[in-house]
């Protein structure tokens, strides 16, 4: 190993401002939440293993009139900053990369609503929000916690699945996450859009993200844009699939960050207790809103 080569760990995950986040964005937040947006930045926003890096390709694509070529010129996490990241994954810390890349931009945050600078709502950016249910999002992201070698250890799936039930972990509760844009999606014009809803009618999806860009596109390019981001494309995309990021940090031995892609797979790794403890504490914490998840199609 060369003298300059970083030794990698997995982080540790400690509590800044109320919410447990990785050491390395908790050292950072408070530069993190003084961030200046510009008024023409987009901020896409989720909780993990939501269909982010989904919502970053359509984006990119609707930006650029669903040119391949454009969006092929670079990795995902070259094109779209990510506003907390450090120099963990390999690539340029996000607001590094936010000093050197002139707006408008494409800006990737998993904080919750709270945490978000207020520079994004004085500016009145628009904002997407895409979300997942919780049972497909808890698998997901107990996979990639595993495969991810430089992310907090999430031990054995029972135990992790208790904790993201009970009370949370990195970037918070789910609950709260998905409840925190939901109440504030109204005032702030957010657009709040499911990972169920992409995958049963994408091309309808594409649509309703397009308009609420202000952008008029063909069918054709909107037909090309759906067809460009299904999972099976965007897995065979290089600059879109995370195979870019170095073996030493996602341990694709593992998992594959383009893993499944479905509705439904958390039937695949619940045992029917689980599935069955998890609807009752689902239904307290979830109670007092009404957002529409959908477990399967
Ligand atoms: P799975 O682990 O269930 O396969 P994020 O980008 O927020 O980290 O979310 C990752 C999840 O979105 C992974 O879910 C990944 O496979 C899925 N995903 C990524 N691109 C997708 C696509 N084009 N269609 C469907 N799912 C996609």
């Amino acid at each position: 190993m060369s003298e300059n080569k970083k030794v990698l760990h997995r982080a540790t995950a400690v509590m800044a401002k109320g919410i447990v986040l990785s050491v390395d964005i908790a050292s950072n937040i408070d530069a993190i939440c003084a961030f200046r947006p510009d008024p023409s930045d987009l901020l896409i926003a989720s909780y993990p293993k939501s269909g982010t890096s989904w919502m970053l390709e359509i984006v990119d694509l609707l930006l650029h009139n669903g040119d391949a070529k454009i969006c092929r010129q670079a990795p995902l996490s070259m094109r779209v900053p990510f506003l907390e990241m450090s120099d963990r994954l390999g690539s340029q810390p996000g607001l590094d990369m936010l000093k050197e890349m002139d707006p408008p931009r494409i800006i990737k945050t998993h904080l919750p609503f709270q945490l978000i600078p207020s520079g994004f709502w004085e500016n009145k950016c628009k904002t997407i929000y895409v979300t997942r249910n919780a049972k497909d999002t808890v698998v997901s992201f107990y996979q990639f916690q595993q495969m991810n070698l430089t992310s907090a250890d999430p031990g054995s799936w029972e135990g992790y699945l208790q904790r993201f039930m009970h009370e949370g972990w990195l970037y918070g509760p789910w609950y709260d996450h998905v409840k925190g844009y939901w109440e504030e999606r109204k005032k702030r014009n957010i657009l709040y859009v499911f990972y169920e809803d992409m995958k049963e009618n994408l091309c309808r999806e594409v649509t309703r993200i397009m308009r609420y860009l202000d952008l008029s596109l063909s069918d054709d390019v909107i037909n090309r844009i759906v067809d460009l981001t299904t999972f099976d494309n965007m897995k065979d995309n290089p600059m879109a699939n995370y195979t870019f990021v170095p073996k030493e940090i996602f341990d694709t031995s593992i998992a594959s960050y383009m893993r499944k892609g479905e509705v439904g797979d958390w039937k695949n790794h619940f045992t029917p207790q689980q599935s069955a403890e998890f609807d009752k504490v689902y239904e307290t914490k979830m109670k007092e809103v009404n957002i529409p998840f959908r477990t399967e199609l």
